[in-house]
């Protein structure tokens, strides 16, 4: 029987054994949803914690309840180890480890570099990786392929090997990790095909592409989308408060066309792991090749311009009051990076804390999902939103959380600047509107 056949049966009849490199907010939920599945998952990580905590049946990602996760492990279908010398027992591996950029805006393939070795250590005939993490167009093919090529093993012969980007969308009730379609590309038709098969055991709808090349590119197109359409409507949003006009009332009104829109909305900049990073491993990439990624770059330039013009507006606002940030005490209500999720990685709230600290302002936040801030080497706990607003000579809505008592917020304060539109149902002397 050949390889492919081989491992073909093994997916089909779910005894392949899944693992998964990289227990993050993307692996932890694809482990529970293969073992949902009844496929056997056997998790890696480099953390000893996360994967002690896993192995008690304990969730650390928001979107994974416990009860769920603890039932897979308890029903021995679901582990994780530190141990990677057991990747020899697996049949499939889903690599899931952070792709951040380096201070040059350069991508860090660190990650991805030290994983597949120790893939390459152990990988056997076969076997079939995958790799998930966001990255620059040719990565598999350029330097996952020779790496596990090394062994001697051939691709889509011995071994197979695949990309297939990560969708998951952090603290969205509609779509989780089974029912967003899953786009996998091979180095040969005969991976895309076992790749295909594999996810199809588990979620919804699985979309072959005919390369892993196209399967890299359709995540940075999708980031890339939004990224340059949010920093379209952030430069709108500035325009639009020098003519004294309400930005959010004009894409509300654009929004009632039925065709050729799509509403985006401005905010305080962008946070996450995905926008602010991913379309620079395209511009990265495409440099290489000579082209200007213009379109990116300036994108890039007006979001990360947004947390001083918040500052400015608090500025402002303050100043109509006869105060100024300096010596003011202001208090951010939500410092996650977006609404209703714990995640503060990129978050706008660590500029504009930094820029309000900078000009001598002293800030509090308050933040239901968020407990703690270690921000620039300083500790920061989250104060409350009553005690927050009643204190502070002037509040700012960071991130606009469903908790909120958006009504107690207003009567509590003596000035809100609002950067999400929080406020939209209210109309107040108090209210400064991005
Ligand atoms: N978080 C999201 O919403 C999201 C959405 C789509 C795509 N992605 C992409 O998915 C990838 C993973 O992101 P994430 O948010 O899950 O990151 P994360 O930081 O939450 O998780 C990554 C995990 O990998 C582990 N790790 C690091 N190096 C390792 C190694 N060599 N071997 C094994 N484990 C290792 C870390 O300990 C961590 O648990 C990134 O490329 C990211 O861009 C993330």
């Amino acid at each position: 029987m050949s390889h492919f056949d081989a491992l073909s049966s093994k997916i089909l009849d779910k005894t392949a054994v899944s693992g998964i490199v990289g227990l993050g907010y993307v692996g932890l939920p694809l482990a529970v949803e293969f073992a949902r599945a009844g496929l056997p998952v056997l998790g890696f990580d480099i953390s000893q914690e996360k994967v002690d905590i896993l192995n008690r049946g304990e969730s650390y990602i928001q979107d994974v309840p416990s009860s769920t996760l603890g039932q897979h492990v308890k029903s021995g279908k679901l582990s994780a180890t530190t141990d990677f010398s057991r990747i020899a027992e697996a049949d499939t591996i889903n690599i899931c480890v952070p792709t951040p950029l380096r201070k040059t805006k350069d991508p860090d393939m660190s990650y991805i570099v030290s994983a597949t070795e120790q893939i390459a250590k152990y990988l056997h005939p076969g076997m079939l990786i995958i790799l998930e993490s966001t990255t620059y167009p040719g990565t598999t093919d350029e330097l996952l392929l020779p790496m596990l090529e090394k062994s001697g093993l051939k691709c889509g012969e011995d071994f197979f090997l695949c990309f297939s980007p990560e969708r998951v969308d952090p603290g969205n009730p509609n779509f989780q990790t089974y029912n967003i379609p899953k786009v996998v590309g091979g180095i040969t038709p005969a991976c895309t095909e076992l790749g295909r098969q594999f996810y199809s055991q588990s979620l919804q709808t699985v979309v072959p592409v005919a390369s892993t090349s196209v399967a890299e590119m359709v995540k940075l197109l999708e980031n890339t989308f939004r990224m340059i359409n949010i920093g379209m409507v952030n430069e709108l949003a500035i325009m639009c408060d020098r003519m004294g006009i309400n930005v959010w009332e004009v894409i509300d009104a654009a929004a009632t066309k039925p065709f050729g829109f799509m509403p985006f909305y401005p905010g305080p900049g962008l946070g996450g792991h995905c926008i602010p990073i991913d379309p620079f491993y395209l511009s990265w990439k495409t440099r290489q090749a000579g082209i200007e990624a213009r379109f990116i770059e300036l994108a890039g330039y007006v979001n990360g311009q947004m947390p001083h013009f918040v500052v400015d507006k608090i500025q402002n606002a303050l100043n109509d009051h006869a105060k100024a940030v300096k010596g003011s005490v202001i208090h951010i209500l939500g410092v996650a990076y977006k609404k209703n999720i714990d995640d503060v990685r990129e978050s706008p709230a660590l500029d504009i804390i930094h820029l309000l600290k900078q000009r001598g302002a002293t800030v509090t936040y308050s933040d239901p999902y968020v407990h703690d801030l270690s921000h620039e080497g300083q500790d920061m706990t989250n104060i409350g939103v009553e005690a927050g607003c009643q204190a502070a000579d002037c509040v700012v809505i960071v991130t606009d959380h469903k908790d909120f008592a958006y009504d107690r917020v207003l009567e509590l304060s003596k000035l809100v600047v609002d950067t999400r539109n929080a406020l939209k149902n209210f109309k107040s002397e108090k209210i400064v509107r991005l």
